[in-house]
C-alpha cells in the first residue's frame, strides 16, 4: 500500500489521453502529470535527446514521490523506456501502437500506422511490428506537424485537417481496414478522423489497455492506494497553462493546471 501520486510525462497535451483512462480506471489514486511541451515534438529529436528529456521528466516526477511512472508517449517508450527501467527503481509502464489487436482484427490484412518520426525508426516498434504482423502488410505514416499543431491549440484548424486527408487517403486508397494511433496526441483528431475515414476502417488507440496495464502493475506490487479520500491531480505544463487546461476542460471534477519553468 502506498500513497504517494502515479507519475505521468508526455511531450505535452497527448498524455492527458492517457490520463483520462488512468483516472477511470483508479479513482483512487492521486496524479501528477508533467507536460514537457517547451520540448514538443519529442518525434523529431534524436534517440539520445529523447532519452535525456525522458530521463529529465523522470527525475522530476521522483523527486515528488512518485510510485510508478506513465511514459504517456509513445516516441519516449520506444526510444527510452529500457534505460529508465534500468535506472531507477519504480515500475514504468509505457505505450506502443497497437499494432497486434489491429493485425488479429484486419480482415483486408492491411493496417496502417499513424505515429512520430521517432517512434517509427524506434527498433521496439520493428521489433513489435515483425512479432505481430505476419502475414498483415503494415502501411506506416509519419504524423509529421500534428503534434505541432494540436500544441499549439489548432486542432480545428484547416490545416490539420489537410494535413490528415494527406495521410490517411494514400493508406485507404490501398485497402487498409484499421488504423493505429500511435501517437498520444492523437486520440483528439478521432472526432475529425472519422469524419474523414470510411466506416469500414477501425480506429486504434492504447489508452485503455495501458490503464488496464497499470493497474495491474500497482496491483501486483501491493502500490494501490488504501485512503478514501478524494484524489488530487497535479498538472504542470512548461508552456502555455490555457492549452494544457484546453485538453482538461472536460474533466470532473475540473482540474487545475499550473505553469511550471522547466
Ligand atoms: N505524444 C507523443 C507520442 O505519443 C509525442 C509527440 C511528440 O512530441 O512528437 O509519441
Amino acid at each position: 500500500m502506498n500513497t504517494g501520486p502515479i507519475g505521468i510525462f508526455d511531450s505535452g497535451i497527448g498524455g492527458t489521453s492517457i490520463w483520462k483512462e488512468i483516472a477511470l480506471a483508479l479513482p483512487q489514486e492521486d496524479t501528477l502529470y508533467l507536460a514537457d511541451s517547451k520540448n514538443a515534438p519529442y518525434g523529431e529529436k534524436s534517440k539520445e535527446d529523447i532519452l535525456q528529456l525522458s530521463i529529465k521528466n523522470t527525475e522530476w516526477l521522483l523527486q515528488r514521490d512518485c510510485k510508478l511512472i506513465v511514459v504517456a508517449c509513445n516516441t519516449a517508450t520506444t526510444n527510452a523506456i529500457d534505460h529508465l527501467r534500468k535506472t531507477f527503481g519504480v515500475p514504468f509502464i509505457g505505450i506502443e501502437p497497437a499494432i497486434k489487436p489491429a493485425a488479429l482484427g484486419s480482415r483486408t490484412k492491411k493496417v496502417g500506422v499513424l505515429a512520430t518520426k521517432g517512434t517509427l525508426a524506434s527498433s521496439l516498434f520493428h521489433s513489435t511490428a515483425q512479432l505481430y504482423a505476419s502475414g498483415i502488410e503494415v502501411m506506416v505514416q509519419e504524423g509529421k506537424g500534428l503534434v505541432e499543431l494540436l500544441e499549439t491549440g489548432q486542432l480545428h484548424s484547416q490545416e490539420m485537417e489537410v494535413l490528415l486527408k494527406t495521410y490517411i487517403d494514400p493508406m485507404v486508397a490501398s485497402g487498409m481496414d484499421y488504423l493505429v494511433l500511435g501517437c498520444t496526441h492523437y486520440p483528439y483528431l478521432v472526432p475529425k478522423l472519422q469524419q474523414l475515414l470510411p466506416t469500414t476502417v477501425t480506429i486504434m488507440d492504447s489508452g485503455s489497455a495501458v490503464a488496464k496495464q497499470t493497474k495491474k502493475v500497482l496491483t501486483a506490487h501491493r502500490l494501490l492506494n488504501p485512503s478514501a479520500e478524494a484524489p488530487q491531480h497535479e498538472f504542470y505544463t512548461n508552456t502555455q497553462v490555457a492549452i494544457l487546461s484546453s485538453f482538461l476542460a472536460d474533466v470532473n471534477p475540473p482540474v487545475v493546471v499550473r505553469y511550471l519553468d522547466f
